[in-house]
């Protein structure tokens, strides 16, 4: 068996869990879902759900990874198939590898719009405008911009026409990527987190003072963007909606229920502390998230276009508070090409850490159920990847279907499998001692009853609700291009079966590494 790498120091390993779950989550995803459904009455849900099952299940995520370290394999499907001996634990295991690469195949593209953007703002090719009365006016060229470089602007109804410069970002990113990961989880993911983590906060922190001194012509300034956030709304706490969002969200965030966080934990050591690590990484995640990505997109828009219009940029579209509104402030003031520069330069760095996780858990099944060296695995994965992409790249549409079948509906679903196999089908009093032994804090008796009851009911809940109100409209889309993302979900389904099964047969074969 091929020796498995550990983390070089605490620090490191800290820097590269928050690297994990900082992402363009915290600084895309997060305004937009708050803009979109209230501000202030996004947050309760959010902060509850965050208590009860994100934290709850990220610990459940923590153990399970450092039960891998004991028996010397960092994948759900090995896990599963050592604490729940039922012949289909493996294949249910290949959730949590399916589910990040999946990811990661529209997360990295996502990405290299952001090196792009970054790249051209230094360069001045971004659009410049002149202020105007109407927010949409305001933000067309931006818009136009965007378009052009994803290529939405094409006559078929199939196919992107995207320029050959994003095709070639995107190869950048990738290569980029795969260094990171081929130099190894101390030698590159924990070296690239050391230095890139303490960047994002830097550049952050001078996004939200230069954000804190906006203001507009007719008055409105950054407390009435915080106000928007801030100001709580009880009676969102009735909408099942605001729930849902709430709850993706604090997924998504914490990269809880992708499998990365339980590959990034299998390489401590069997007796290493977890609570501690978990609670730091998802700590530094939140101030990036709610400190700091609320602060900078959401309240530089309140400034400029007001809360409604903010309100409808985000429910617009996924990337317009990003991609348009703050470019397009950010062509109106001072050194504005500094900032927008600053701004997507975060954005990749904040992609980049998450992305190498994501990864992670495909690199650790080549190495650790089918024996390879790292250098292979990391070829496979890029040959993988490279003609993966094509399809959110070229196909209309594709890009989203993943985004909801593997990056919203899958992590609730992974998350809820993780919980039930380790606490009702292994054993909840020995899934609890795994929990908190060996730890640095002790964890209250409460997180038994979050883990075992509350966070399992909540997401079966959550699933039920989305299950009722979106998979009848998501399953009577039946275009061609809706289909081939969908194919491909199928494919990865088909291949990590049969690679479960050759992994399974070389280990029964006691097969030395490749
Ligand atoms: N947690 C990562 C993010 O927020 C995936 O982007």
């Amino acid at each position: 068996m091929i020796k498995r790498e550990y983390w070089n120091t605490r620090l490191g390993l800290i820097l590269a869990v928050a690297g994990n779950a900082i992402g363009l989550g915290n600084f895309l995803r997060f305004p937009v879902q708050a803009a979109d459904n209230g501000g202030g009455a996004f947050m309760i849900p959010y902060m509850i759900s965050l208590l009860i099952i994100g934290i709850p299940l990220l610990l459940v995520e923590w153990a399970l990874g450092r039960y891998g370290s004991k028996i010397g394999h960092g994948t759900a499907p090995a896990v599963f198939d050592s604490l729940w001996k039922s012949k289909i634990a493996k294949y249910i295991g290949i959730l949590g590898v399916i589910i990040p690469l999946v990811v990661v195949v529209y997360y990295t593209y996502i990405e290299s719009w952001t090196l792009i953007y970054s790249t051209f703002s230094l360069l001045g090719l971004t659009p410049s405008t002149p202020v105007s009365e109407n927010p949409q006016h305001y933000l067309e060229p931006f818009k136009n911009f965007l378009v052009s470089i994803i290529g939405a602007n094409s006559q078929s109804s199939l196919f992107l026409s995207v320029p050959f410069y994003t095709y070639l970002f995107f190869v950048v990113t990738l290569l980029l990527n795969l260094y990171i990961l081929y130099r190894g989880v101390s030698g590159g993911i924990e070296k690239v987190a050391r230095f890139a983590l303490p960047a994002i906060f830097v550049m952050a922190i001078i996004l939200m003072i230069r954000v804190f001194t906006l203001s507009s012509p007719d008055g409105r300034n950054f407390l009435d963007g915080l106000g928007f956030l801030w100001n709580p709304d009880f009676s969102a706490l009735l909408n099942p909606n605001v729930w849902l969002a709430a709850a993706g969200q604090v997924f998504f965030t914490l990269s809880v229920g992708f499998g990365a966080i339980l590959t990034y934990a299998s390489y401590i050591k069997p007796k290493d502390d977890i609570a501690l690590n978990a609670v730091a990484g998802a700590s530094v995640n939140e101030f990036a998230e709610i400190i700091l990505g609320g602060s900078i997109a959401i309240t530089a828009s309140v400034v400029f276009f007001g809360i409604a219009a903010t309100s409808q940029i985000a429910s617009d579209g996924a990337f317009n508070l990003g991609f348009m509104a703050l470019p397009a402030i950010f062509a109106n003031i001072p050194f504005g090409q500094f900032f927008s520069f600053l701004w997507f330069l975060l954005l990749f760095f904040a992609g980049i850490t998450s992305s190498i996780a994501l990864a992670q858990p495909a690199i650790a099944f080549l190495e650790d159920e089918l024996g390879l060296k790292r250098q292979k695995a990391v070829l496979i994965l890029g040959v993988f990847l490279f003609i993966s992409a094509h399809i959110p790249i070229f196909i209309k549409g594709a890009l989203d279907e993943l985004d909801f079948w593997v990056g919203t509906f899958g992590l609730v679903v992974f998350a809820l499998l993780e919980a039930v196999i380790f606490f009702w089908l292994y054993d909840s009093k020995k899934a609890w001692e795994e929990v908190t032994r060996d730890n640095d804090i002790n964890l209250p008796s409460i997180f038994y009853y979050l883990m075992k009851y509350v966070a399992p009911l909540i997401l079966i809940i959550i699933l039920t609700s989305w299950s009722v109100q979106m998979l009848p409209e998501k399953m009577s889309q039946h275009n061609v291009n809706i289909w081939i993302a969908r194919g491909f979900i199928i494919f990865m389904i088909v291949l990590s079966i049969i690679l479960v099964k050759i992994a399974w047969e070389r280990r029964k074969n006691g097969r030395a590494s490749t």
